[in-house]
């Protein structure tokens, strides 16, 4: 990643070079394409921390000039990509990000990127209506009725399949990677783990992904060891290694979730993280008892959850998925982001505190003014540095 570019306006993609190797100085190598003044992390304001991974975090920010434009600020810790040798994930995500996931309406697009001697970071919209995961906790009894399940699962797989038509898999479709914005649709999120199908070498990148591919053909056998993902969301090809990665495992990923979202529970879960995995390759689930699924869903989540990669429904052709009775709801594919989006719900208080209310994703006033008080907050604790 070089120095930065400046002023990222709305909508706009500002490319930059990006990590060339498998070191911190490497990481520190790449040579600016402006010649603006670079970023820098003194030059945003931080509202909040909205999410932490093992080795990024995700913060809302604005440029202390612009309070009005908030961006999704991802900060990777240079020192444990490197120490984890994650450098060519990182590599992946700006690189696909910032090239042919750019014109995806449901991935939350690259704004900016920028380094300093220890952090990359990554400038992305903001989804204000944060991710998945959360609305699926705050919904009640934590289980979402299947009319919303319909509305978000259609959408991350329309999600997904652009990706697929790009010739990219995601590799880690969850809850926590499917973000809601500010009108309620989906966008996709955390690249992190995906893999290219058609690598485009340019001079930056050939290096990390020649070694890549190499590396790949070496330890394919122990892929369960270090296998890409998460065990919950993880297809059985991926733990046993010696399948080649195909688009099915996100539609795998894609049935894993929709159980959860109407259960409330993932069907593959024990004790640890090796025993979650143990189960997935057993491929045994069952419905928890209180929970209300119709057939159709229950259908469609069998034919996701399918041991043979290529029988999976959707594998052969983008249409089958599409027109599963679940999506008997679903009219017009291709307008999905002009419907009405389910109500957001948001948390309100702080900590165990917090309480939860609805509000419609239209934002309204209360929403106004306690944006304005968290920007004013954010901007009084700054003035005070
Ligand atoms: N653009 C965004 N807008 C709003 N929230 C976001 C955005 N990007 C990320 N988040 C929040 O931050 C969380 C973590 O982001 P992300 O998934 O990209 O990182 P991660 O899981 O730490 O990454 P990695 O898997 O590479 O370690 C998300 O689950 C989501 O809650
Ligand atoms: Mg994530």
């Amino acid at each position: 990643m070089s120095g930065t570019e400046r002023a990222p306006a709305a909508g706009d993609n500002h490319h930059l070079s990006h990590t060339r190797g498998d070191s911190v100085s490497s990481l520190n190598a790449a040579s600016s394409t402006s010649t603006t003044r670079p970023f820098e992390m003194r030059d945003f304001v931080t509202v909040d921390t909205i999410g932490e991974g093992s080795y990024s975090s995700v913060r809302e920010v604005f440029l202390a000039n612009k309070p009005t434009e908030r961006y999704a600020l991802k900060i990777m810790d240079k020192s444990h990509i490197v120490r984890e040798g994650k450098a060519r994930y990182v590599a992946t995500e700006r690189a696909l990000l910032a090239g042919r996931l750019a014109d995806c309406d449901c991935v939350a697009a690259l704004r900016f990127t920028f380094q300093d001697t220890y952090s990359l970071y990554l400038g992305m919209e903001l989804c204000t209506g944060g991710d998945l995961y959360s609305q699926l906790k705050r919904s009640e009894g934590e289980v979402m009725t299947e009319e919303k399940a319909v509305f978000y699962v259609s959408e991350v797989t329309r999600a997904v399949q652009q990706c697929h038509a790009r010739g990219i898999v995601h590799r880690d479709v969850k809850p926590e990677n499917v973000l809601i914005d500010s009108t309620g649709h989906v966008k996709l999120c955390d690249f992190g783990s995906a893999l290219d199908l058609q690598p485009v070498m340019t001079s930056v990148l050939t290096a990390i992904a020649e070694q890549a591919v190499k590396k790949d053909a070496k330890h394919k056998k122990n892929r369960c060891a270090s296998f890409v993902g998460t065990a919950e969301y993880v297809a059985p090809e991926i733990l046993e290694g010696c399948a080649e990665t195909t688009t099915a495992v996100d539609l795998w990923s894609i049935g894993v979730m929709t159980f959860q979202l109407l259960t409330g529970r993932v069907p593959f879960k024990d004790k640890t993280e090796y025993l979650t995995m143990q189960a997935v390759l057993k491929g045994k689930y069952v419905y928890p008892p209180e929970a209300n699924v119709s057939s159709a869903a229950k259908d469609f989540i069998d034919k996701l959850l399918v041991r043979e990669p290529k029988k999976r429904l959707g594998f052969e052709d983008e249409t089958s998925i599409r027109s599963h009775p679940f999506f008997a709801s679903v009219s017009d594919w291709s307008t999905l982001r002009a419907r009405k989006a389910p109500s957001v719900l948001t948390a309100t208080g702080v900590g165990s505190d917090a309480t939860v209310s609805e509000s419609e994703s239209e934002s309204d006033t209360d929403d106004d003014e306690e944006w304005r008080a968290r920007v004013n907050a954010a901007t009084a604790a700054l003035d005070a540095l």
